[in-house]
């Protein structure tokens, strides 16, 4: 098992719109205006961003040194991931204290002073709140397993284990529940002979939110960091928090999607709804879940804004589209992607929000995965067609670092190469028990391992492509195509992705219709063409009407819109001097472009 179970696709039944609450007349398009929904967020990765202080590892000094590159490129929103103290055992996703900062990353003063450079330009913070599960070494933890009897044994899950005929003093785990990172989700500990549940690693036990003291404590941690001026958070694995009553197995069905079962516990949205209440309803604060388990007609359950649990989640029907079990792939075609950007328009009503993104620290990079890095030019091309997707499309988008750059994966070429624990796991359980050859895992990992995320940025054609000083030692390889693709090349460049990220992002800013708009997809089955609009009326204002035209793919196309839409005005383009506009239009490999009509 990994992180990625099978995903069935879900078809989504038409849901009719949530009436709005709101006074009609602040409503954008029916949608209650407001900031998070105009936002455009960019993902840091700290350990990989920069190193300030030359031990190879990326640190909180190292992100206010590159404020003005985010707030040039537009992005309002920066996303954290976990800066707290931690052994690392999943690069921060343990973490052992939450009012700490991580050592290698700096100091609380250091983590002061990037909040007010953040703020001074204008720009917010949320960070990563990892609660579904604690680091083993967090104190809780520790106490914890101390004795059946200590107050904080119940902070966790702790169960007997079944009796092992074959082997009597062996017990065998409570129930059959797989880790996300291979084996069971079980571990046996010796001190008081039971088992603690840890849907990760080991090393990230699961907390009981059924115990109030938990809840307190979690929502304490969350106004500590409120309190100092972030404004919100990223909620790792949030709908894990409330676990089946008595932990039954899973059936054999069920172990094909175990997420369905977990994300689905019944007091999920309760949990959700008093920490709001307690907590997020008291700040101007922004939420976004990530929410593996969550189909799309449960997406509302969480982010419908009458139920005050979260303003959105990460859905991952998009993400994973290409993605078979573990980390092999499956295949896909564009109508399938169309499909899924459709049912979120049905679907989600005018109470609801939607995020939009392709990548992230867990999937590959987003040129190698979703475009094309085959030559210098596709890589170009692509890598803008799919930011000019992801800044048109509904919801509020997210980016990710080096993505701006067009970063492609890393070529690996041996397992030792590797350093997340969901590759070590699943090799151990695949390659080590002979059920797949090395040379296989190896050519799959390369394909969608998280690591392929994790190389360090490519800032410049420096030794350590910028990102360390030429002494240090990177605490992962950075990719060798630095001298390439780094963002000094990209900045002295006006025609680089770099760039027209920053001219897509300002586009995005400029209209509210990429924000509140409706859209239509005009031509769901199209294989090769991506051609939607998006629209928006406003009372006493001209009409805003914009259309997206994406060629995806290396082939090009001749393509004529349906009837009553002509191209007018060109606002954004791949390829530098395209003029054409009209109602048929010439599409060469990966073009894409934006016009009003
Ligand atoms: C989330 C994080 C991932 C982490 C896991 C466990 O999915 O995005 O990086 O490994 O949760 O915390
Ligand atoms: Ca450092």
């Amino acid at each position: 098992m990994t992180f990625c179970f099978a995903q069935a696709q879900q078809t989504a039944p038409a849901v009719t719109a949530q009436p709005a609450a709101h006074p009609a007349a602040s409503l954008i398009n029916g949608y209650q205006p407001v900031w998070w929904k105009e936002a455009v967020v960019y993902q840091i990765y700290p350990r990989s961003f920069q190193d300030s202080n030359g031990d190879g590892i990326g640190d909180l000094n190292g992100i206010t040194q590159h404020l003005d590159y985010l707030q040039k490129l537009g992005v309002n929103v920066i996303w954290l991931s976990p800066h707290y103290d931690s052994p690392n055992a999943d690069n921060g996703y343990d973490i052992r204290d939450y009012r700490k900062v991580m050592s290698e990353f700096g100091t609380m003063a250091d983590f002061d002073r990037m909040l007010a450079a953040i703020k001074t330009r204008h720009m917010r913070l949320i960070v990563d709140l990892v609660v579904n599960h604690s680091s083993d070494e967090h104190h809780w933890f520790a106490e914890s397993r101390s004795s059946k009897e200590n107050p904080y044994r119940d902070y966790y899950f702790w169960r007997d284990g079944r009796p092992n005929p074959a082997d009597p003093a062996h017990p065998l785990p409570p129930n059959n529940y797989p880790s996300y990172f291979s084996g069971s989700a079980w571990q046996y500990d010796a001190t008081t002979q039971q088992f603690y549940l840890h849907l990760f690693a080991a090393k990230q036990p699961d907390l009981n939110w059924d115990n109030a003291k938990v809840r307190e404590d979690v929502y304490s941690l969350m106004r500590f960091w409120l309190d100092k001026g972030v404004d919100g958070f990223r909620m790792d694995v949030i709908p894990l928090i409330s676990k089946q009553p008595g932990l039954p197995d899973l059936t054999a069905e069920q172990m094909k999607d175990p997420s369905r079962i977990w994300a689905n516990g019944p007091h999920r949205d309760e949990y959700l709804q008093q920490m709001n209440r307690e907590v997020l309803s008291k700040y101007d604060a922004m939420t976004v879940g990530e929410a593996l388990g969550i189909t799309l007609p449960e997406q509302t359950q969480i982010v419908n804004s009458e139920r005050h649990e979260l303003n959105m989640i990460f859905n991952f029907d998009a993400v994973r589209l290409n993605r078979g079990a573990n980390y092999s792939a499956r295949p896909w075609n564009l109508p399938e992607l169309k499909a899924i950007y459709d049912s979120h328009a049905r679907v989600l009503g005018k109470a609801d929000w939607d995020t939009v993104f392709l990548s992230n620290h867990d999937n590959s990079r987003l040129v190698s995965n979703w475009g094309d890095d085959s030559t210098p030019e596709f890589r170009t091309r692509s890598a803008k067609l799919l930011e000019t997707m992801l800044l048109t499309l509904r919801g509020t988008p997210f980016l990710y670092q080096g993505d701006e750059l067009g970063m492609t994966n890393y070529p690996f070429t041996r397992f030792d190469q590797f350093d997340d624990i969901e590759v070590k796991n699943l090799y151990k359980a695949t390659v080590l028990t002979g059920q797949m050859p090395e040379a296989q895992f190896v050519a799959e990992t390369q394909r969608f391992g998280r690591d392929n995320a994790r190389t360090p940025m490519q800032w410049s054609g420096a030794p350590n492509a910028g990102f360390a000083p030429a002494a240090a030692k990177p605490w992962l390889a950075v990719n060798p195509n630095y001298t390439a693709i780094n963002a000094a090349a990209e900045l002295a460049d006006p025609e680089s992705i770099y760039h027209y990220t920053q001219r897509a992002i300002a586009l995005h800013h400029a209209h509210l219709a990429f924000v509140y708009g409706g859209y239509q997809d005009l031509d769901p089955t199209h294989l090769q063409v991506y051609a939607y609009t998006r629209t928006l009326t406003e009372p006493g204002k001209p009409d805003q009407r914009f259309l997206v035209v994406l060629n995806y793919g290396q082939k090009p196309v001749e393509y004529t819109l349906p009837a009553g839409i002509k191209a007018g005005k060109l606002l954004l383009a791949n390829i530098p001097g395209t003029t054409e506009a009209g109602a048929t239009l010439h599409l060469t490999a990966w073009e894409a472009r934006v016009y009003s009509y």
